[in-house]
């Protein structure tokens, strides 16, 4: 048995014109741990704390690499049919960018998806940010059929935010958090399907077979 076919969503790709993103082989994951470990906050902008998730952040060469590691595989170890969070590599024309996340809780219910993304610091700031997020919005509304996708960012990330606003989400309410020691505000936002502006001509999909939606816990077709 090869191992996509005992982990069947390791198959799922997405491809757009600009865009291809696909879960990550381990090369990848080398190159997107390398991405990860020079940094993807400006240490400049004393505006935008970071946001905690992997913790590789600050620690120098290889422990910043492994923790972005145990955070990607700490994903898979997870995985629930009512509980999963799927990380995708980014490739724009042949080089791989960043990663773009999406996850879901009792989506056969929620039919609800949400979303976040880094981009590699050289690459951010040209479109890629937006293209990746469009590329994931499609796998969700067309073959994931969601009625949904939330996502969240710090009132100060204008890049996050302004991808927020190009794909037409809407504001969803406020929370106030702690990073870094400080009190700062998210920023919670929804696209619906209603408002989902994408159209199909421009993306295909491989790999949502039924063992993969059985998988990620969507209704049967
Ligand atoms: C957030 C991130 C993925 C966005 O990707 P990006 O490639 O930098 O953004 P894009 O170039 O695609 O820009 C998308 C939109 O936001 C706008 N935008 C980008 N940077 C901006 C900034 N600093 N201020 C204001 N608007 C900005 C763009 O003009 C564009 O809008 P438009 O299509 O209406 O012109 C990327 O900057 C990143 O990885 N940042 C660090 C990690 C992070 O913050 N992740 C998100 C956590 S919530």
């Amino acid at each position: 048995m090869l191992l996509v076919e005992m982990w069947p969503v390791l198959g799922i790709r997405v491809r757009t014109r600009a865009m291809e993103l696909f879960v990550p082989d381990l090369d990848a994951l080398a190159v997107l741990a390398g991405l990860a470990a020079e940094g993807i906050y400006d240490p400049q902008n004393q505006y935008l704390p970071r946001t905690p998730v992997g913790g590789w952040e600050d620690v120098p060469p290889p422990e910043a690499q492994r923790r972005f590691l145990r955070y990607y595989w700490a994903a898979f170890a997870d995985w629930r049919p009512e509980r999963w969070n799927l990380m995708f590599a980014a490739n724009a024309g042949g080089e791989i960018v960043g990663i773009q996340e999406i996850g879901a809780q009792h989506f056969s219910v929620t039919r609800t998806v949400s979303t976040g993304s880094w981009l590699g610091r050289r690459y951010q700031g040209t479109g890629y940010g937006k293209a990746m997020r469009e590329a994931i919005l499609h796998l969700a509304f067309d073959a994931f059929h969601a009625e949904r996708a939330d996502t969240a960012a710090w009132a100060t990330n204008h890049a996050s935010l302004g991808v927020s606003r190009a794909l037409g989400y809407q504001p969803n309410g406020t929370a106030t958090r702690a990073a870094e020691g400080r009190r700062v505000e998210q920023v919670n936002l929804t696209l619906r399907r209603s408002d989902w502006r994408g159209s199909q001509d421009d993306c295909t999909f491989a790999g949502v077979t039924p063992e993969a939606c059985e998988m990620l816990g969507l209704p049967p077709a």
